[in-house]
């Protein structure tokens, strides 16, 4: 009887890794985040708060960020001798290595990648050209250690390879694809395992190159409908590795499970916030339940009572099980992304590390007496069950089912071989397609060659190129080869671009175009081998492909506005919305062509929202990227938010992935992601400048609504007056001078929304309606005009009246510096109206301004500067308040001045003293009473004619920012014959701007000369009328 081996209790060992900054991270001038100060600490700075740092300790850090060169191979290693760069070989010294010697051991060993997507998980495991990764190298070094050991022993190796993606199993190794994917089966003594994975046995690492090369394929293949499916799955390689001791009949063998984990930043079902069907995908399960299984283990290592591990929720956990607080040694490497903007994400990421270095696993050697395993492997056959296992305890192998294997495995091999070298040879020396991946690791992985004379690309699988991807139909297109020259031609309508631009005849290739067939696949073409060079292929990744077709659809940072500031960087935040926009314009591509397929009828279109928009205060707002779905059968609208849409793209691939298994397409309706109930959708926004109201001027606008294109949507005509609390329009004689006369006082004034012409949305489809919303001041809530539908030039005639009680400083500064915001909103059958009447019945609204600052400044104090702001606010308040005080005392003074002037004037005709006056050290004439009188009325009407001519100036200078703005709107047409008309028109507006302003300023300096004139004319008039009198 074989006693029962001891368990060797170790934690899960944690290993982070930081890589260099990607192509995007620099072009975005990234800023390195992480540090490492030691062979075990992480230090992560906020880059909004650089004083906040975090610092992890882990069992190892791995500086991959800089510090390197690349050799004559492309390895890239250290520097400098004293440079703290950890390569390839660094990280397989620790990890690779410790896995090996595990599994000499006979311990089950497992080693994961974890981390966000492009974070360097691939290129540790598997690694990339020269410099490979530790599943290369463990396997490398396996065999290199078998080689050299003894003879009389023997030693199995069998390597299987698959992917689990959205909760299903696809064996990597074998062709023939089981609709619904691999069963995961439970056997009371071996765990999980994968039935009727295939298992093959290897004698070389080469062998074990070509069955990952193998793999690889069909992964690429697996995921050409959906390029970024990849990051999204869990691909695991398992080695099982026995060394049987003929001499003592015993055996000793171990799993090794290398598993390079889907992108973690998939795990929080990216920004389904605000989505309907947030729970509905089941692409993140796998990832987001290692993390409880995780968890859950860390507490109860840390002595908690944990009543459950939930491994048995999703696949991956059931097959990891063992890995995970069980049977193996267990590691994990964090790979990191270095970068600012993946701050977020990096922290994450660390914690989860932090969370799993906590678990603890109870390894056996795993040992077994030659006599059991033939008695297990009978029971085994007995039972019916595969040959293979994933992450259960090891499964014995027959010697002679051994011996079978190994032979067929070597047929098989010899047969492959064949085929590769043809390959190869044809690669040489034909012109071919080599597919481009959103994954660098499925680059290149497709290699069709172009064969003499004609060949057609498609689905079906007669084509001399049989391609697969969205979109692709079964006779797609067709290459020639034909006297040195290769073209290609696009079948019927079937989408072809090349080099960015789309095609629809026969089209000549270059060596290295670009060609995207279908609504995604990309494939780089490689011409004749005269036309190579030694190019580098690296750089038409796909990004390059992407940016190359956004630049060709007029997509660029220039366009999406503010191009680049002083200091030639560009705005930050427009760079962000440009990767997004490069990021979600093929999944946009993508979706369009699963709603087609799928019968959908939707039809998205990425835009950028808030293009054109300005708050406000006229600042131009966040933009960010939206997706505008049209159901193009019954012309419904929606906007989706980016989060929303990749929301439901996860559930459309799943929808899609049904369909294409023959499992049908039908969902009820509340769970269709093609689906949502309709909405009113936002239009544009127009702005209505308010500064006349503070000079207590009415004014009369017709504004553009211009929507996220800064296209005009509609035009509004819009009335604001400024009123009696009644309701009477205030006439010329109430317009002020200075906004602060009105300071304290009741302010009333009508917005009047008289009608709103030629509004696309209504063009388009008479059966729709319109609303419009603005928010005026503090007024908490927004207000809807009514729903007007099927007018396309409604009448609204509404108004309201607003009154401030007792205008406040900050609220003559809001008239003055903001604009009434008004929104177009659109209402398509079957969508709720906008509802909301805040005003009383007579439509009036009554904020007292200044009683909403006192409160404020009281009550909600939230952050200890805004309550200083409002103290310093207050004060200035105060002051004006003072000043205010002082002006009136000063009227007053000069009301007495002018009484105590006519006593003087009228004792004067008795006395006739000196005619003269000292004020502050001037001389002045002093009049006589009679005309002091009449000065003090032309005084008031020069200020009268002054304050006409400034309404005047101020109302052409408002016209004058209209024209300016749309200036600043438009936008350089996409086609090139049209831009000499476009510049044409540009220069006639830029002309007409011009003479504006010119007329405004000649008027403004005509009116005031005209006053200054008249002024001086009554002066020296009154003083001939005194001198006469004199006379
Ligand atoms: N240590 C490193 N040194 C040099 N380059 C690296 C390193 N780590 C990653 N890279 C590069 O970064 C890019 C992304 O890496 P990789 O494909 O390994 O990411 P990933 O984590 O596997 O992403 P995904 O989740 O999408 O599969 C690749 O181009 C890779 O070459
Ligand atoms: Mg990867």
């Amino acid at each position: 009887m074989m006693k029962m081996p001891t368990p060797s209790i170790d934690s899960v060992k944690v290993a982070v890794r930081v890589r260099p900054f990607s192509q995007r991270e620099k072009n975005a001038g990234s800023r390195c985040v992480i540090s490492m100060h030691s062979r075990t600490s992480t230090t992560i700075h906020d880059p909004k708060h650089p004083e906040h740092t975090k610092t992890f300790t882990f069992d190892l850090a791995y500086w991959s960020h800089s510090g390197f060169q690349v050799d004559k191979d492309g390895v890239l290693t250290s520097a400098d001798p004293n440079s703290k760069f950890a390569g390839q070989r660094d990280v397989f010294r620790d990890l690779g290595r410790g896995v090996l010697d595990s599994a000499w051991q006979g311990y089950n060993a497992t080693l994961l990648a974890y981390g966000q997507t492009g974070s360097g998980k691939s290129y540790s495991m598997i690694g990339f050209g020269a410099n490979k990764g530790i599943i290369p190298s463990v396997c490398e070094e396996l065999f290199q250690a078998i080689e050299s050991r003894q003879r009389d022993h023997e030693y199995q190796v069998a390597f299987s390879m698959l992917e689990i993606y959205n909760e299903q199993v696809r064996d990597l190794l074998s062709r023939t694809k089981e609709p619904g994917g691999l069963r995961v089966r439970e056997d009371p003594q071996l765990g999980f395992y994968v039935d009727g994975l295939t298992s093959v046995p290897c004698e070389s690492y080469a062998q074990i190159e070509r069955l990952m090369e193998q793999g690889t394929k069909l992964r690429t293949t697996a995921s050409t409908n959906m390029n970024a499916s990849s990051s999204r799955s869990h691909m695991v390689i398992t080695i099982q590795f026995k060394q049987v001791f003929l001499d003592r009949g015993l055996t000793k063998q171990a799993h090794i499970n290398l598993v390079d984990l889907a992108g973690s930043e998939r795990q929080k079902s990216s920004g389904s916030e605000g989505d309907r069907l947030r729970e509905g995908s089941r692409v993140n399960l796998s990832l987001t339940n290692l993390g409880n299984v995780i968890s859950a283990l860390a507490e109860a290592a840390a002595g908690k009572r944990v009543l459950h591990v939930p491994y048995r929720d999703s696949v991956l956990t059931k097959l990891l099980q063992a890995a995970l607080g069980g049977n193996s040694r267990t590691a994990l490497i964090a790979a990191i992304s270095p970068a600012d903007i993946c701050y977020e994400e990096t922290l994450s990421t660390l914690r989860y590390a932090e969370r799993a270095k906590k678990v603890r696993n109870r390894a056996v050697v795993n040992t077994s007496t030659l006599m059991r395993e033939s008695r297990a492997e009978n029971s085994r056959l007995l039972l019916g069950s595969g040959n293979s296992r994933m992450a259960a305890p090891p499964a014995p192998l027959h010697q002679l089912s051994w011996a079978h294997r190994l032979e067929r495995a070597r047929e098989d091999w010899q047969l492959r071989h064949a085929a590769i070298a043809q390959e190869q040879q044809m690669l040489k020396t034909l012109p071919h397609l080599l597919n481009v991946n959103e994954d660098p690791q499925l680059t290149g992985v497709l290699k069709y060659s172009i064969q003499a004379g004609s060949c057609d690309a498609g689905r079906a699988a007669s084509n001399a190129i049989p391609l697969q991807g969205l979109g692709i139909a079964d006779k797609h297109a067709s290459f020639t080869n034909l006297d040195g020259k290769v073209t290609v031609t696009p079948h019927g309508k079937c989408k072809v671009v090349v080099n960015g631009v789309p095609i629809t005849t026969k089209t000549k290739l270059q060596h290295l175009d670009r060609i995207i067939l279908g609504s995604n696949s990309a494939y780089l073409y490689i011409g004749f081998p005269s036309e190579r060079g030694s190019e580098d292929l690296s750089r038409f990744d796909y990004d390059f492909f992407q940016l190359e077709r956004a630049a060709a659809e007029g997509v660029s940072v220039d366009k999406l506005g503010a191009g680049s500031g002083g200091d030639g960087q560009a705005d930050p935040s427009v760079l962000a919305v440009f990767q997004d926009y490069i990021k979600l314009m093929p999944l946009v591509a993508e979706a369009n062509q699963m709603s087609e397929e799928l019968r959908k009828g939707l039809k998205m279109e990425l835009k950028v929202k808030n293009l054109a928009s300005s708050d406000s205060r006229g600042y131009d707002l966040q933009k960010e990227v939206m997706v505008k779905v049209t159901n193009q059968r019954t012309r419904e609208v929606w906007i989706w938010s980016k989060a929303k849409f990749i929301n439901r793209k996860f559930l459309m691939e799943e929808l899609y992935q049904r369909f294409l298994d023959g499992e049908g397409s039908h969902v009820a309706q509340e769970d269709d992601p093609f689906w949502d109930p309709v909405e009113a959708v936002h239009l544009g926004s127009a702005h209505i400048w308010l500064q006349p109201l503070a000079y207590c001027m009415m004014l009369e606008e017709q504004v553009e609504f211009l929507n996220c294109d800064g296209l005009e949507e509609a035009v509004l005509h819009v009335h604001l007056t400024p009123c009696s609390p009644a309701g009477q329009a205030r006439g010329e004689e109430d317009v002020v001078i200075d906004p602060l006369e009105l300071l304290g006082k009741r302010m009333d004034f009508q917005i009047r929304i008289v009608r709103c012409l030629g509004t696309k949305w209504l063009k388009e489809d008479a059966g729709r309606g319109i609303q419009m919303g603005y928010r005026i001041y503090d007024h908490p809530h927004t207000l809807y005009t009514k729903p007007v539908w099927k007018i396309v030039n409604p009448q609204i005639e509404e108004s309201i009246q607003f009154t401030a009680l007792n205008a406040s400083q900050e609220f003559l500064n809001y008239l003055q510096t903001n604009a009434l915001l008004v929104d177009l909103w659109g209402l398509q059958e079957g969508c709720a109206e906008l509802s909301c009447s805040q005003q009383d019945p007579e439509g009036h609204i009554m904020v007292d301004t200044k009683k909403i600052s006192t409160v404020m400044d009281i009550g909600q104090t939230p952050s200890n500067q805004i309550s200083e702001l409002y103290l310093k606010l207050l004060k200035l308040e105060q002051e004006t308040e003072l000043l205010r005080n002082i002006n009136r005392a000063l009227r007053e003074e000069n009301v007495f001045l002018k009484e105590s002037l006519e006593k003087i004037g009228s004792s004067q005709q008795a006395h006739k003293p000196p005619n003269t006056l000292r004020i502050n050290g001037m001389t002045a004439q002093l009049p006589a009473a009679r005309e002091m009188n009449r000065v003090c009325t032309q005084q008031a009407g020069y200020d009268r004619e002054f304050a006409k001519a400034i309404k005047v100036f101020y109302q052409s200078m408002n016209m004058a920012r209209g024209q300016f703005l749309k200036l600043r709107h438009c936008k350089p047409p996409e086609d090139d014959q049209m831009l000499r008309p476009f510049v044409h028109q540009q220069s006639q507006m830029l002309k007409d701007f011009g003479d504006r302003l010119e007329s405004s300023l000649w008027k403004l300096k005509n009116d005031v000369a005209l006053i200054v004139k008249w002024k001086r004319e009554c002066l020296l008039h009154s003083q001939w009328g005194h001198t006469d009198g004199k006379h």
